[in-house]
């Protein structure tokens, strides 16, 4: 099947054609990064417009990139949920209008699991696995049985990964998003300069917490006599994402004995850390499991991930109708295979 694929969940407005839930023909993400970076973070009302502004043009270049038009595509999936409301209503119109006016079947996905099925576009994983899916929202460990059938094993208790290396990267005085900053400051700088706490790392259960280590981030801030900058801003970041490094990868390995699965899936924005991209590769060598990441630009947003399981649900005759809704909450275990009602 070809897929027009639509993403607009957060602050990146992106389209992609699909071909089989396989093979990518193209995918365009237009990031709004610069109109939120003076606010410091996401504004909702402003990422609505400019989803608004940019949608056509993205899906029009999607299917010119893909020397292909509306004639050719077969179906379309769009992220339903979760997600800003505002901003999914953009991505979910459009799929709609499109739909109705070219009589498409279409079909409404979850963010995480767009994330989660990215690496099936570049390697085939076997089921079952564990994701560990790291992002701006969403901290979680889920057991994957297969396409539509996820397990919540383990999740944040306050901020997300990706919350967390941002308001930290805020507090150090670097811009929006500041997660890949952070992860280049750390590259030069010594994880164990200064020792920030590791969060529920030995608690018996598979829940995270990072709102802790970020105020002892800026504790220790407040406590500097000389600015943080230079190879003291450095040394804070790779402390940082150290720690965070520890607790996820740490997590990740007891969720996977816990649940006797052999492999790693490690989906989301933060899982182009290369902190803990080489943590988990290692400790998954030493252990014996696989451990898959997604290459870089399908960590992050991009419609392109939707592709998998949109030509999974579409080939078995699943159908979002006219009526489908945004759900900006939505927790991925109500999501229900081929067999269900979307
Ligand atoms: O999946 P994503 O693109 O959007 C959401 O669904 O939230 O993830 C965005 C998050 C942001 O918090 C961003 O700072 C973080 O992923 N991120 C990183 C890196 N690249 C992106 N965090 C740490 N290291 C990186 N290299
Ligand atoms: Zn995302």
């Amino acid at each position: 099947m070809l897929l027009l694929c639509i993403e607009s969940s957060c602050d990146e407005t992106a389209a992609a054609v699909v071909r089989d839930g396989r093979q990518i023909l193209s995918s365009i993400v237009a990031s709004q990064v610069d109109v939120h970076a003076r606010y410091g973070g996401v504004v909702p009302e402003l990422a609505s417009r400019k989803h608004v502004e940019a949608i056509s043009v993205v899906v029009e270049e999607a299917l010119e990139k893909a020397g292909t038009d509306l004639d050719a595509i077969e179906g379309i999936a769009v992220t339903r949920g979760p997600g800003l409301v505002g901003a999914l209503l953009v991505g979910l119109s459009a799929a709609k209008a499109i739909a109705f006016a070219r009589d498409l079947p279409l079909v409404g996905l979850h963010h995480m699991e767009g994330h989660i099925l990215a690496v099936n576009l570049e390697e085939e994983v076997p089921f079952p696995y564990l994701a560990l899916a790291v992002s701006g929202g969403h901290t979680h460990l889920y057991r994957v049985e297969g396409i539509g059938r996820y397990r919540t094993l383990g999740r944040t208790l306050d901020d997300a990964a990706g919350e967390a290396f941002d308001k930290v990267a805020k507090l150090l005085g670097l811009s929006y998003p500041g997660g890949i900053l952070i992860d280049r400051l750390a590259a030069e700088g010594d994880a164990g300069a200064v020792a920030f706490p590791r969060p529920l790392l030995h608690k018996d259960n598979l829940d995270f917490s990072f709102s802790g280590i970020k105020t002892s981030v800026l504790n220790w801030v407040r406590k500097q006599k000389e600015p943080v900058e230079g190879q003291l801003l450095r040394d804070v970041a790779a402390s940082f994402q150290e720690a965070v490094v520890d607790v996820l990868s740490q997590k990740t390995l007891r969720a996977a004995r816990q649940e006797g699965l052999e492999r790693i899936v490690v989906a989301g924005g933060v899982a182009c850390n290369s902190g803990l991209r080489t943590r988990l590769r290692s400790l998954g060598e030493k252990e014996g499991l696989a451990v898959h990441f997604p290459s870089p630009a399908l960590c992050g947003d991009n419609a392109a991930m939707l592709g998998v399981g949109g030509d999974f649900y579409l080939s078995r005759g699943v159908r979002g109708d006219l009526k489908l809704n945004a759900l900006s909450s939505w927790v991925l275990d109500e999501v229900v295979d081929e067999s269900g009602a979307r």
